[in-house]
């Protein structure tokens, strides 16, 4: 009765996880999404507390189980909370860094059990039989020490506190580490009776997560967390194998898939092979921090001018960047379309799939805002309204909107799709300086004839555009 009961709640809890994760792929239905996953999460857990038997033994250890739940969930909520949304993809690694070092910790354990099993037997039957079980183990190890320690360096890098690091052939050492350990994990499924290699296969893991994630810039980090994330979903499948455990199975596998798809959808949408960011130096500290010496003659915009345009247009497209996000301007900028409205402005955003930091960033940003999605438009929308649009207001976007991806072979964010604001009749750019964006390089945009510069802090200057427009 109990193991029905069980089975049932894992198939609420692997329903839930799907239905979610469609739901997600809305901002409409996305917060809903994560309610209705988390629900079924929690059936999972309080299901396999209190229904899961082992030869008719309950799991017992309640007061460690509750203490670890109420703590760890303590700390979640108070760090979800706190997180400022420029901070997310740090919190996101942060956490799946642990997810990476519990599956590491139960191939370990479980390896342990297996070792005190085969101190007293050891038949060359008990021994094939066990096997599969220890390739499981190996694997759950590799890879949730890899993402463990890659998620722990890209957490340091995104707050600051790891820098860079690279030497000629690290990429060949990279690939000995990884070769070595693999070989370890062969050799110990073959003789499962050498438990001391294990230690050594979790050295070997972790130092190549290490040594994998440094060289990445930490602007491409966004790209890793997903990529690593995805190491862990599988790592935690791998844990649901061992413990022939189905919903563990279905999250593990659901967030391996997701995160490998949304790896590839980032990359593509960046213009750029995984390879690429993994190897190149692209988007590094360096780069990005490297502002171009030169860059050509552009013209400023005041104020009073700023706001008069855009009060006699009949439709403003704005759109959000990175700077936006930095600036904690969504309020204000949702204010600014209120007001557009008011003096009969259609005002829309235009949203670029890699404007930002992380995926969703512009419209989870401004739906902190709580400016309505219809008002959103994705990148191929948007670059078919420009054509009738009087005024673009670039609010902290460089990148996105950089005709080189269009016309200079020789950039590095060549091919990359961007929003076609060119088209437009007037273009007013807000940023704070002439500086380059995350690639590091010049915008011919700025010194095109239909742009005006807006330069000053988004917040700053959304603020007082509010006050010229209403005096207009
Ligand atoms: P960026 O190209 O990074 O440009 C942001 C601009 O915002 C900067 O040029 C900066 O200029 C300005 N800015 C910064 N703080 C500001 C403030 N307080 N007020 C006003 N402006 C401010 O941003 P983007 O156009 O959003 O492009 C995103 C880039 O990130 C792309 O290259 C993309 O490939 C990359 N990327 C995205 C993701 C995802 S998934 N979204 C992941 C990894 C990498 P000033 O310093 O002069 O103000």
């Amino acid at each position: 009765m109990g193991l029905n009961l069980l089975t049932i709640c894992y198939l609420i809890g692997s329903v839930t996880f799907i239905l979610g994760l469609k739901m997600l792929s809305n901002p409409a239905s996305a917060r809903r999404g994560n309610l209705i996953a988390a629900s079924g999460m929690l059936i999972a857990i309080i299901g396999t507390i209190f229904l899961y038997e082992d030869n008719g033994n309950k799991l017992g250890n309640y007061a460690w189980i509750f203490s670890g739940l109420i703590i760890g969930s303590i700390i979640g909520t108070l760090s979800a909370k706190k997180v400022k949304m420029t901070s997310m993809p740090e919190m996101v690694s942060l956490f799946n860094g642990t997810g990476g070092a519990c599956a590491a910790l139960i191939s370990i354990v479980e390896f342990d059990h297996l070792s005190k099993e085969l101190a007293v037997n050891n038949s060359s039957e008990y021994v094939s039989s066990i096997q599969p079980t220890v390739l499981i183990i190996v694997l759950g190890l590799i890879i949730g020490s890899v993402s463990f320690a890659g998620s722990m360096i890209a957490w340091g890098k995104l707050n600051g506190k790891v820098k860079d690091f690279s030497f000629t052939g690290q990429n060949i050492l990279n690939l000995i580490l990884l070769a070595v350990a693999l070989s370890a994990g062969a050799y110990l499924v073959i003789n499962p009776t050498h438990s001391f290699l294990l230690y050594g296969i979790l050295a070997l893991a972790l130092a190549y997560g290490v040594m994998f994630v440094m060289p990445i810039g930490g602007a491409d980090m966004p790209v890793v967390i997903s990529l690593l994330n995805s190491f862990t979903g599988v790592a935690a499948a791998c844990g649901g194998f061992l413990y022939h455990n189905q919903v563990m199975i279905t999250g593990g596998i659901l967030v391996g898939a997701a995160g490998t798809l949304l790896t590839i959808l980032m990359c593509k949408a960046m213009n750029r092979s995984l390879k690429n960011v993994l190897i190149g130096s692209f988007g590094g500290s360096a780069a990005a921090g490297s502002a171009s010496k030169e860059h050509g003659a552009y013209k400023e915009i005041s104020l009073s001018d700023a706001a008069m345009v855009m009060s006699y247009a009949n439709k403003v497209m704005i759109v959000p960047g990175y700077g936006l996000a930095v600036a904690q301007a969504q309020h204000a900028c949702h204010e600014l379309e209120k007001v557009l409205n008011e003096k009969g402005v259609d005002v829309k955003y235009a949203i670029h799939p890699v404007a930002g930091r992380m995926p969703g960033h512009m419209n989870v940003l401004l739906a902190e805002a709580d400016v309505s999605y219809e008002k959103l438009l994705e990148m191929e929308q948007a670059n078919d309204e420009f054509k009738t649009t009087d005024v673009v207001l670039i609010l902290g976007a460089n990148d996105v909107v950089n005709p080189a991806a269009k016309n200079d072979p020789a950039s590095p964010i060549y091919g990359m799709p961007i929003l076609e604001v060119e088209l437009a009749k007037n273009i007013i750019v807000n940023k704070r300086s002439m500086k380059p964006g995350y690639a590091g390089i010049e915008n011919a945009l700025f010194s095109r004839p239909k742009t005006s510069m807006l330069f000053g802090d988004a917040k700053k200057v959304l603020q007082d555009l509010l006050t010229e427009i209403k005096n207009v």
